[in-house]
């Protein structure tokens, strides 16, 4: 039987939360990395030692930002989240909860097609930097949306997702 909504977002949930929003960030600032590396290698170049580490990290770290989705994914279906701030059902509600499925389907397929790309079929990256874009446009809206909650409804959205929120549990 599926437990009862919780209260809060777990410690778990709140960790991941802030982990793969950092390593997201690390994604985008190795990524030019990759783009440098392969151009000096088109040119006959030697790629600098640094440039390869990034791009070692970037395909890593984005390996396991799949992971670390999934194990989100598994969370939220297993524990579920709180409440929504708004009315349940109403259209806000609806557009967070359309906003944050989304993030896992778009960081899951982003970290596919990129190992997809480098591994199997390189054509795929098209699709990679696309998504990216797409991601782009979500963190937009769900940033504002956190502001919006925390500035103008003054709603507890962005405390209950803060390191230091009260949560009991794992
Ligand atoms: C899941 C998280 C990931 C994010 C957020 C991410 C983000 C990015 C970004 C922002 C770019 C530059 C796009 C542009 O040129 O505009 C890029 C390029 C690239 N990424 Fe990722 N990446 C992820 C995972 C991966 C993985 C797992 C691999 C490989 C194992 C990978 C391989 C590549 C490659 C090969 C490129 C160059 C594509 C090109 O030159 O067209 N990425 N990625
Ligand atoms: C790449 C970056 C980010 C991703 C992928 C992301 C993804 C998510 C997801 C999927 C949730 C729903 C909870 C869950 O299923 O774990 C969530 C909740 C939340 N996020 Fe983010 N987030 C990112 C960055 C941020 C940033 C920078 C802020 C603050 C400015 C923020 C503020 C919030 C808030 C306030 C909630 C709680 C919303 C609620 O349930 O009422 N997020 N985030």
């Amino acid at each position: 039987m599926r437990p009862a909504r919780p209260v809060a977002y777990s410690r778990v949930q709140i960790a991941l939360h802030w982990l793969v929003a950092a390593l997201v960030l690390e994604q985008y600032a190795s990524s030019g990395a990759i783009l440098r590396s392969h151009t000096y290698h088109r040119l006959g170049w030697r790629p600098s030692a640094s440039d390869l580490l990034l791009h070692s990290l970037h395909n890593r770290a984005g390996l396991a930002i799949i992971g670390l989705m999934l194990a989100r994914l598994a969370l939220r279906l297993w524990i579920g989240a709180p409440a929504p701030m708004v009315a349940v059902g109403s259209l806000a509600a609806r557009l967070a909860q359309g906003v944050h499925f989304a993030f896992y389907a778009v960081l899951i397929a982003e970290g596919v097609t990129g190992a997809v790309a480098s591994y199997f079929w390189w054509p795929m990256s098209a699709v990679h930097v696309i998504l990216f874009d797409l991601l782009l446009a979500l963190v937009t809206i769900h940033v504002a949306a956190a502001l919006w909650g925390q500035f103008v409804r003054k709603d507890a959205a962005l405390r209950r997702i803060a390191i230091w929120a009260p949560s009991s549990r794992l």
